[in-house]
């Protein structure tokens, strides 16, 4: 079991495959920077499965592909084939304290572009569900947002994967003030209508361009308010463990999902699981780290396999406490959204 500092247990680990996205979302990568990793630094499929292995042998149970745009990466459902055997056993099998841990749950956060054609194969090859992000349904605001005329393709996006059984496929939209708050209700609808989990989320000060602004952020309090006046909720769980989002279902339908995610305002960081690993190999143990701890270089000068366990754990008590977005000497992150993969 990986357990931190703060005896948070560590169970949840982002796997970013690229730092490369063809989106250009404003609250993430707005101007396209070139992508920082260089292709000897990015880990290769084998290292990928290796620390994974690793990962899952001391307690992790899920695991999130995210990227840049994950997709992007060539091959990506080789590369699901072998995370998914993780799911049946651990390589080697670990077994501690009578307990053997395997992988319970393998997930990818996705722009959807490519999507349509691909979910039945990523499903074939393991994959148990996915994230898409989708932040307005008219098509002119969703090129504002994205940068890209691709509405229609996203739209496409989650019908495939409800098909291929990608389930539960959720949404994610980030909600700012003033682009897309207007269409909270909208998103909502679109939610009990096609019996999706919809995730609204606030806006962090995660995007490239460094131009996130207070003012912009709507609150979770007041998108579940304007939610709520047209469509009543019923919160599902009085508790949330480790996750990010509270989980409301339709009062008067079976259909359908809202989560809201409200790490500005009512921060969650003191029941958090998750760790992350970049593309280029570095731990990140919090989403708005300032430093990071080289595994892919461990890796590469041959450390034994306890050796590299012994590393992790060491990281992992550094794990910080918390964010610090409200605090006046908040620092930003040492990388954009777009590099750390959400
Ligand atoms: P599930 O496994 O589906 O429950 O996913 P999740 O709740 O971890 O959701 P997902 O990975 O889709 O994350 C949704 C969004 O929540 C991300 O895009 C981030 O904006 C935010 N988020 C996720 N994890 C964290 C976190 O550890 N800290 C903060 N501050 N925000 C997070
Ligand atoms: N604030 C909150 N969430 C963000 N995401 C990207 N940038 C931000 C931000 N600045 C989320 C998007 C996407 C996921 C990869 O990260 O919802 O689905
Ligand atoms: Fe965890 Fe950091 Fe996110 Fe807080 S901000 S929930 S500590 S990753």
């Amino acid at each position: 079991m990986l357990t931190d500092s703060y005896g948070r247990q560590i169970k949840d680990l982002r796997v970013s495959l690229t730092d490369r996205c063809n989106f250009r979302c404003f609250y993430c990568l707005p101007n396209g920077e070139p992508p920082l990793a260089r292709k000897e630094t990015i880990l290769t499929f084998e290292e990928i499965v290796e620390i994974c292995g690793i990962f899952v042998s001391l307690g992790i149970e899920k695991i999130r592909l995210t990227g840049g745009e994950p997709l992007l990466r060539k091959d990506v459902e080789k590369l699901i084939e072998k995370l998914s055997k993780l799911k049946i056993r651990s390589e080697p099998p670990a077994v501690a304290g009578g307990l053997i841990y395997q992988l319970k749950d393998l997930a990818l956060t996705t722009n959807g572009f490519s999507l349509e054609r691909r979910a039945e194969n990523l499903k074939k090859a393991g994959l148990d569900r996915v994230t898409i992000s989708l932040d307005s349904l008219k098509k002119e605001n969703f090129k504002r947002i994205t940068g890209v005329d691709k509405l229609d393709e996203v739209l496409a996006a989650i019908e495939a994967a409800k098909r291929a059984g990608l389930e539960p496929v959720r949404v994610n939209a980030v909600v700012v003030r003033g682009t897309n708050d207007d269409e909270i209700v909208d998103l909502a609808r679109f939610a009990r209508e096609n019996a999706l989990s919809m995730r609204f989320i606030e806006y962090m000060p995660l995007d490239s361009a460094h131009e996130w602004d207070r003012k912009t952020v709507v609150s979770g309090r007041e998108i579940f308010k304007r939610i709520n006046e047209i469509f009543p909720l019923a919160l599902k769980d009085q508790t949330r463990g480790s996750e990010t989002a509270w989980k409301y279902s339709f009062a008067d339908s079976s259909e359908g999902e809202i989560g809201i995610i409200a790490p500005v305002t009512e921060m969650f960081c003191g029941a958090c699981s998750r760790i992350r690993l970049t593309a280029d190999g570095q731990i990140r143990t919090c989403l708005f780290s300032t430093t990071e701890h080289n595994l892919r270089d461990k890796l590469r000068s041959g450390a034994t396999r306890e050796e590299i366990i012994e590393f992790i754990r060491e990281v992992i008590f550094q794990k910080e406490p918390r964010h610090y977005i409200n605090d006046a000497q908040f620092a930003p992150a040492s990388r954009s959204m777009s590099f750390i993969g959400g």
